[in-house]
């Protein structure tokens, strides 16, 4: 039985709504007066770890640039995005949108573009200038209809195994040489036995554990296999499917214990920072909570290697912000987009974030070493599959779906409902 983390649909209410055609045309908007400006309100959900922070250097470095622009941050709590979803259809119910909010590109955006919710930023906001310094990936997530409607602003990698250096030395485990996720299961074994917990992990909301088994599957049976399930063909992927279920179900014996009550990915993090746990898989979001923290070295008190089998890849997320038709603050916001496509905004933001930029022209010294270290597997990667946990590999409502069977699956820990589940959800 699938349970639809997501609520309604989008398209359902957007459908109610008409889409956006009655709203105006986007030139007409911006001639009124482009000096007069009305409070930029940007809806998003970084408030945990070191996101705070990052959010506040792009702001702070956004109104040094426009100091007469007034900024409203319109936070949603939630990782990833469990919080703003909601929030954002409703207002775009409404037709009642902040001015801009966080959203992943790529397939996420498509509920938007087929209702016609979102406008068309090439002119305004996607110069030559901004084209030439975009990657090419990053260029074509933000045009996943056709027009440019969002501006990317960071690169998040997945496929990262974050460690206490001490928790693994008392149990003589050596990350390097883990080469599959079942060897990482035979070093969480050891580690339980020298008394730590094994792996932390929150399993309040789901969107934590599809990731983890995402990256199960890629580092134990490789990007065909993922692909072959992210493009819907699930039963030729069947064994693989629940072999790594499979996994995660016997990795469940070593997550902390109030797993089920931790309120975010951040909480679980702190397990790492203060020594109660080996390793943490999360997104590279999470260094940003330790090199937030005083005196928490990288290399000697936290370290990373690639989630093990998945050398040689960078498994991608992003984040972006778009411009919803109806919106309050033509003016500022079209600034708001030019300013986050700007070398910059990137270098301001990113460090904190715990990512690297979409732009190829931002200087690398702002980059912490761990940072630089992404920075030279991003460039020596030959593989970089897509996140189906945030949005960029399917459309929402397959998303929506395989969460579900996610939230089913960290109840149950059904592997043959869970497998049943994930074949349903590309119906
Ligand atoms: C992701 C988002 C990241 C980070 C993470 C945790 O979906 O792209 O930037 O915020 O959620 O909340």
């Amino acid at each position: 039985m699938l349970q639809a983390t997501g609520a309604v649909g989008l398209a359902a209410f957007a459908g109610c709504l008409g889409g956006g055609d009655e709203a105006e045309d986007l030139d007409e908007l911006l001639e009124d007066d482009p000096d007069e400006f009305e409070t930029l309100e940007i809806g998003h959900w970084w408030t945990a770890g070191g996101e705070e922070a990052a959010f506040e250097a792009l702001v702070e470095g956004f109104e040094a640039e426009y100091p007469d622009i007034e900024v409203d941050s319109s936070p949603s709590p939630g990782g990833a995005g469990s919080a703003l979803e909601a929030d954002i259809r409703n207002r775009v119910v409404d037709q009642n949108p902040p001015s801009t909010f966080q959203i992943w590109p790529g397939q996420a955006l498509i509920d938007y573009t087929d209702e016609d919710l979102l406008y068309d930023i090439e002119e305004d906001v996607w110069s030559d200038e901004m084209k030439e310094a975009y990657l090419d990936g990053p260029i074509e997530v933000s045009r996943p209809a056709g027009e440019f409607v969002a501006v990317p602003i960071n690169i998040h990698r997945l496929n990262n195994l974050f460690y206490n250096v001490d928790v693994v030395d008392d149990a003589g485990v050596d990350p390097e040489s883990l080469e599959s996720p079942s060897d990482l299961l035979e070093a969480m074994e050891a580690v339980d036995d020298a008394g730590s917990v094994g792996m932390a992990q929150q399993t309040q909301s789901a969107w934590s554990t599809m990731q983890l088994w995402a990256q199960v599957l890629l580092g134990e049976y490789g990007v065909d296999a993922y692909e072959s399930f992210i493009e819907g063909d699930v039963e030729a992927v069947e064994s693989e499917v629940r072999d790594t279920l499979e996994l995660v179900v016997e990795y469940r014996e070593y997550f902390n214990e109030d797993a089920s009550s931790l309120n975010d990915w951040d909480d679980a993090s702190d397990y790492i920072n203060r020594g109660d746990a080996a390793f943490f898989h999360q997104g590279d979001w999470a260094a940003g909570q330790y090199e937030g923290e005083d005196g928490f070295e990288y290399g000697e008190d936290w370290d990373h290697v690639p989630f093990p089998g998945t050398d040689g890849m960078y498994a991608l997320n992003m984040d972006s912000f778009v411009f919803p038709k109806h919106n309050p603050s033509p003016n500022a916001t079209v600034r708001f987009l030019q300013y986050a496509g700007t070398a910059d905004a990137q270098e301001r933001f990113n460090p904190h974030k715990g990512s690297i930029p979409p732009r190829t022209d931002v200087s690398d010294e702002a980059f912490t070493p761990f940072l630089q270290d992404q920075m030279a597997d991003f460039e020596a990667s030959t593989e970089q599959p897509p996140s189906m946990a945030h949005g960029l590999a399917v459309i929402p409502s397959i998303q929506t779906n395989i969460e579900g069977a996610f939230a089913n699956f960290i109840d149950n820990w059904d592997v043959d409902e869970t497998y049943d589940d994930l074949v349903n959800s590309f119906d």
